[in-house]
């Protein structure tokens, strides 16, 4: 006898029911600031490529000629024979970039948080995770076998009363999104520091989307905040500024040691592609010597808060290229979505689990490569849909 799958569509339609159905949709483009979406030309509000290195000259020929020397695939575990030494160039600029002793990249942000937290922190440990961190870090917490407590979003006090509680574990591990993903707010780093160094805790900060924007080199959230010289482990990905592909540690010397022999995500997947990996270099570069791109992203990021803020829209307050216009119920956030797109804007609906129940949203994010012209085509496109949509 087989299995009965009609249980797979239930689950689908019970998803459609609760306004949680995902489709997928079709780019057929590059990821620049109007794309070909399922063959219309549309404003993109969606991307993570925040400063366009994705389709920058130089990172684009650096992938190409990596393609030409070493071929298309790493073809191997990185243990094995998948360690091309363009591994080698990334994680020493990583690493300087990071103002650290070392790097170790991962085949994904994701994998990177789901490998190093379980190697932080097991049977015995405390871990304390802010409320609003991203589901890998979430899922990290779950592989570890450590004792997780979640403390309020950006609440040190309620950091510190926790601490404060927790002299019987062995190790205890702060975790915290530096930009958080959705709500575009910067963790208050040096307090939560503070507090790690208060009460002899490890802090590790996720850097998704702090890389590359924050600090005056965009080196990110520590550099933002001069907390350089400290031992925050620093997690991050090369997918979203950087505009290529993988996660990255970095930190002393000795952890990159331990993560290369303990960590599951490193051990057992292949390395990434060449390409990926000279993309990533050469973007680092771009990022260190064109300050350009964050001043112009965030004089867009301020355009487009300043001109949806006048027309009546209320967003989250946040400083940086992530501007969430958060909305309610998941049907609401998709429907203006809907009707955006019908505008020639794209601006995806975030709903649970991606944000918590009731905070159904627009998350908006502007790309350093976003014309005028574009903003004010994704500014009109709002102003046509308020009407229908007053939120
Ligand atoms: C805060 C945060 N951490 C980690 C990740 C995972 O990174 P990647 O997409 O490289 O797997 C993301 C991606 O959305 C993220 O937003």
């Amino acid at each position: 006898m087989t299995h009965n799958y009609d249980w797979l569509n239930t689950e689908r339609t019970t998803l459609e029911q609760a306004g949680l159905r995902r489709y997928l949709r079709t780019v057929m483009s590059a990821p620049t600031g109007t794309i070909n979406l399922d063959g219309r030309d549309v404003v993109l509000l969606g991307s993570n490529n925040y400063l366009g290195l994705s389709t920058h000259p130089e990172v684009i020929a650096a992938a190409v000629e990596a393609t030409r020397t070493f071929g298309t695939g790493a073809s191997g575990s990185r243990l094995i024979s998948g360690n091309s030494e363009l591994y080698t160039t990334l994680e020493a600029n990583l690493a300087k970039t990071k103002h650290t002793e070392a790097a170790l990249v991962f085949s994904s942000g994701y994998a990177a948080n789901t490998s190093i937290i379980p190697v932080l922190a097991s049977d015995g440990d405390l871990i304390l995770s802010d409320a609003l961190n991203h589901a890998s870090i979430i899922d990290g917490c779950r592989l570890s076998r450590a004792t997780r407590k979640v403390y309020r979003h950006c609440d040190v006090e309620h950091l510190k009363t926790l601490l404060s509680e927790a002299a019987a574990f062995r190790r205890k591990l702060i975790v915290t999104d530096g930009v958080f993903s959705m709500d575009g707010d910067i963790a208050p780093l040096p307090d939560i520091y503070g507090a790690a160094t208060q009460y002899d805790a490890m802090l590790l900060v996720d850097d998704a989307h702090g890389f590359g924007v924050l600090g005056k080199d965009g080196s990110g959230t520590v550099a933002h905040f001069g907390l350089e010289g400290t031992d925050i482990i620093r997690m991050g990905t090369l997918s979203k500024a950087v505009g290529a592909l993988g996660g990255y540690i970095a930190g002393s010397r000795a952890l990159v040691e331990l993560l290369i022999n303990k960590a599951r995500g490193f051990i057992f997947s292949t390395g990434l592609p060449p390409a990926t990996l000279a993309a990533a270099n050469t973007a680092l570069d771009v990022i260190h010597s064109s300050p350009e791109l964050r001043q112009r992203l965030f004089s867009h990021a301020k355009c487009l808060k300043t001109a949806l803020t006048n027309l009546g829209y209320t967003l989250l307050p946040t400083k940086t290229q992530i501007l969430p216009v958060v909305l309610g119920s998941p049907q609401q956030a998709t429907s203006i979505a809907d009707a955006l797109l019908a505008e020639g804007v794209f601006a995806p609906a975030i709903r649970p689990p991606a944000v918590p129940p009731g905070t159904s949203r627009l998350r908006l994010t502007l790309m350093a490569t976003h014309t005028e012209t574009e903003i004010q085509q994704a500014i009109a496109g709002f102003a046509a849909v308020l009407p229908k949509f007053h939120p």
